[in-house]
């Protein structure tokens, strides 16, 4: 079934894989754009926005360095590259969320965004279920606060 979402264990060790480079080949860097200016946009109006900045200047900040990361984790340029510090790139990603308590319940909100977002997006459905399968596993290891208040932050 497409889009699924499991649940999150605490604790548990996470198997994911990078998204097919097909993914990207399928949508070029302006269809990558284009899909994650939507997702961006999206999240501003979503029960997530207070997560991220309300600055309008600030927000399209965000949106422009998450494309950046997306292009390149989906085997496109290498255009995020130096914002991550030499630290490898999944590993960066991780740390960035710990600044934030997200909850299992905002995971699900960012999910059903992108799944919104894949639903609109016209091409091969496999494509868009690899990207699925990265994401729905990838954001797992954002959760770091639970709903008994405690924390915990996932390692490679
Ligand atoms: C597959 C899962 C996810 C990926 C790949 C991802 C990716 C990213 C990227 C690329 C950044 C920007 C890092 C930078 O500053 O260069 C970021 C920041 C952020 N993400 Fe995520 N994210 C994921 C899940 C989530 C979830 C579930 C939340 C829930 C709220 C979230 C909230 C945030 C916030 C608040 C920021 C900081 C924005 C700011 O700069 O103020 N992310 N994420």
């Amino acid at each position: 079934m497409s889009y699924e979402i499991t649940k999150v264990e605490k604790g548990a060790k996470v198997d994911f894989k990078n998204p097919d480079p097909a993914f990207y080949a399928a949508l070029g860097e302006d269809g990558m754009r284009d899909l994650m200016y939507r997702f961006y946009d999206k999240i501003y109006e979503s029960e997530i926005s207070h997560f991220f900045p309300q600055d309008e200047e600030e927000f399209a900040e965000v949106k422009k360095k998450n494309t950046k990361f997306f292009i390149q984790i989906c085997g496109g340029p290498k255009v995020y590259e130096e914002e991550s510090k030499g630290v490898e790139l999944n590993e960066f990603m991780i740390r960035v969320h710990d600044d934030f308590s997200i909850y299992e319940k905002s995971r699900n909100e960012w999910l059903g965004t992108m799944r919104e977002v894949l639903e609109e997006t016209d091409i091969d459905q496999k494509l868009k279920d690899d990207f699925w399968d990265y994401l729905e596993k990838f954001s797992k290891l954002t959760v770091n606060t639970f709903s008994d208040g405690s924390k915990w932050f996932a390692q490679l």
